[in-house]
C-alpha cells in the first residue's frame, strides 16, 4: 500500500491537468512571442489563462506575471520592493517560508534594509500588537508573512493585517502558496500589494507559479531579456505549466465547497484517531483553529526511534514530512517547530492531506504508528 500524505510538499497532478497540458506539449507548441499562426495560438491560450486566473482571485489580468513557481514569486516580490519601491525595513516572523526569510536576510546582512521580526506566540500566532508596534517607524516598510504556515498550518488574519499596514502606510506581500486554490481569495477585498502562487500544491504542475502585484504599486523586472509577461519577467513562458496552473485553478475553485469539506473531514478524522490511539499525542500549532484544512502537524510521544520514524513510515509506504520538504528532503531540525516550544525529543510529523486521500489510509497509517511504538494493534 502507497499512501501519500505530504501534500504540503507537493501534490499528484489532476488527471484534466495532464490531458491539458499534453495538448500544449504535442500540438499547440508555438513560442508565444512568434508572430505566426503557431505562436499566435499559445498567445492566445496564455492570455485567456492569465484572464481566468485573475478572475478567481479578483486581480486584473495585469496584475498577474507567470513566474517558476513560489520561490521565483517571493523572490521578486521583496527584490522588487526594495529596489523599486524604496523599502528599507522588512518585517517578517522567525516561522516564515526559506523562500521569504532568506532573501530578506541576505538584504539585511548587505545593509539594505533592517530586518524586524514580529513575536509569534506559543500556539504560532503572529502577534498583531506587536506587528503594530514595529510597523511605528518612519522607513518605508513591506510586512511579508504566510498566510498559512506550509508546517503547522496556521491561517493569519490577512484582513487585519492589512488593514495594520494600510494605517501605517506599508506594503504588504503575502506568501499565499499554500492558501491559494484552497480558499477564496479576494485581492480586492484584501488589499495586499504582492502575494505569490504555486501550481503543485493543487494538483497541478512543478516549477510553474505566479506573482499578483497590484496595480497600486510600480515595479521592474528582476530578469531581463526578452520582452515576455509585459517586460515583468523575461524568458519564453512556460506555456503547458502555465496551462497546467490555469487548468488546476479552474478545477479547485469549481469544485472548492466539496472539497473542503471532504478534507476537513479527514484532518478531524486524523485528530480523533491519533486522540483514541496514541497516548500523550500533542498538536503543534492551532491544528483545530485557526489552520490549514489540509496540514497536521503531530508530536507523538518521545520515543528511542525518534530518528528513524519517518523512515519506518516510508518503508511502510507511507509518506509523510518531519517538517517542510522544501529544502531538497534534508531532514536538518524545522526551524518552525524551534519557535515553538515543542519537547526536544518528540518526533514531530507533518500530515499533509488531498482530495485523494481516504480514512482507510489514516486508519492504516496509524496502524503502523502503533506498530513502530509497539502498542498493542486490533485488527
Ligand atoms: C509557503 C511556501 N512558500 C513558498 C514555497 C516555494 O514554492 P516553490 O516550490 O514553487 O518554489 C513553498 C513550498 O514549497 C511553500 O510551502
Amino acid at each position: 500500500m502507497a499512501i501519500y500524505l505530504d501534500n504540503a510538499a507537493t501534490t499528484a497532478l489532476d488527471e484534466e491537468v495532464i490531458q491539458e497540458m499534453l495538448k500544449y506539449m504535442r500540438e499547440d507548441y508555438g513560442n508565444p512571442s512568434s508572430t505566426h499562426s503557431f505562436g499566435r495560438k499559445t498567445r492566445a491560450a496564455i492570455d485567456l489563462g492569465r484572464r481566468k486566473v485573475a478572475n478567481h482571485i479578483n486581480a486584473e489580468p495585469g496584475e498577474i506575471i507567470f513566474t517558476s513557481g513560489g520561490t521565483e514569486a517571493d523572490n521578486m516580490a521583496i527584490l522588487c520592493s526594495v529596489d523599486d519601491l524604496g523599502v528599507k525595513h522588512i518585517i517578517t516572523s522567525s516561522i516564515e517560508h526559506h523562500a521569504v526569510l532568506y532573501p530578506i536576510e541576505k538584504l539585511a546582512e548587505n545593509g539594505k534594509i533592517r530586518m524586524s521580526l514580529v513575536d509569534v506566540d506559543e500556539k504560532g500566532h503572529i502577534k498583531l500588537d506587536h506587528l503594530e508596534e514595529l510597523l511605528q517607524t518612519k522607513e518605508k516598510t513591506l510586512v511579508s508573512l504566510l498566510h498559512a504556515n506550509n508546517e503547522i498550518g496556521n491561517i493569519i488574519p490577512l484582513k487585519k493585517v492589512s488593514e495594520l499596514c494600510y494605517n501605517y502606510g506599508a506594503f504588504l506581500h503575502a506568501d499565499t502558496v499554500q492558501t491559494i486554490a484552497h480558499y477564496p481569495i479576494d485581492v480586492k477585498e484584501l488589499g495586499i500589494h504582492f502575494m505569490t502562487c504555486a501550481a503543485h500544491k493543487f494538483h497541478g504542475p512543478k516549477g510553474v507559479g505566479f506573482l499578483y502585484i497590484s496595480n497600486q504599486v510600480k515595479v521592474n523586472p528582476i530578469m531581463r531579456g526578452g520582452g515576455q509577461e509585459r517586460n515583468m519577467r523575461a524568458g519564453t513562458e512556460n506555456v503547458y505549466g502555465i496551462m497546467g496552473l490555469v487548468k488546476a485553478l479552474d478545477l479547485a475553485y469549481t469544485h472548492l465547497d466539496e472539497q473542503v469539506a471532504y478534507i476537513k473531514d479527514l484532518k478531524f478524522y486524523m485528530i480523533k484517531r491519533l486522540r483514541e490511539e496514541m497516548p500523550d499525542v500533542q498538536f503543534n500549532g492551532d491544528a483545530e483553529g485557526d489552520s490549514l484544512y489540509t496540514v497536521l502537524n503531530v508530536a507523538l510521544p518521545e520515543t528511542d526511534k525518534t530518528e528513524m520514524l519517518l523512515f519506518n513510515l516510508d518503508i511502510e509506504g507511507i509518506a509523510t514530512s518531519g517538517g517542510s520538504a522544501c529544502s531538497s528532503g534534508s531532514n536538518i531540525g524545522s526551524h518552525v517547530i524551534a519557535a515553538l516550544n515543542v519537547a526536544k525529543n518528540r518526533p514531530v510529523v507533518r500530515f499533509s492531506f488531498s482530495k485523494f486521500n481516504t480514512k482507510e489510509e489514516i486508519d492504516f497509517t496509524i496502524s503502523k504508528l502503533k506498530m513502530i511504538y509497539e502498542l498493542p494493534v486490533v485488527n
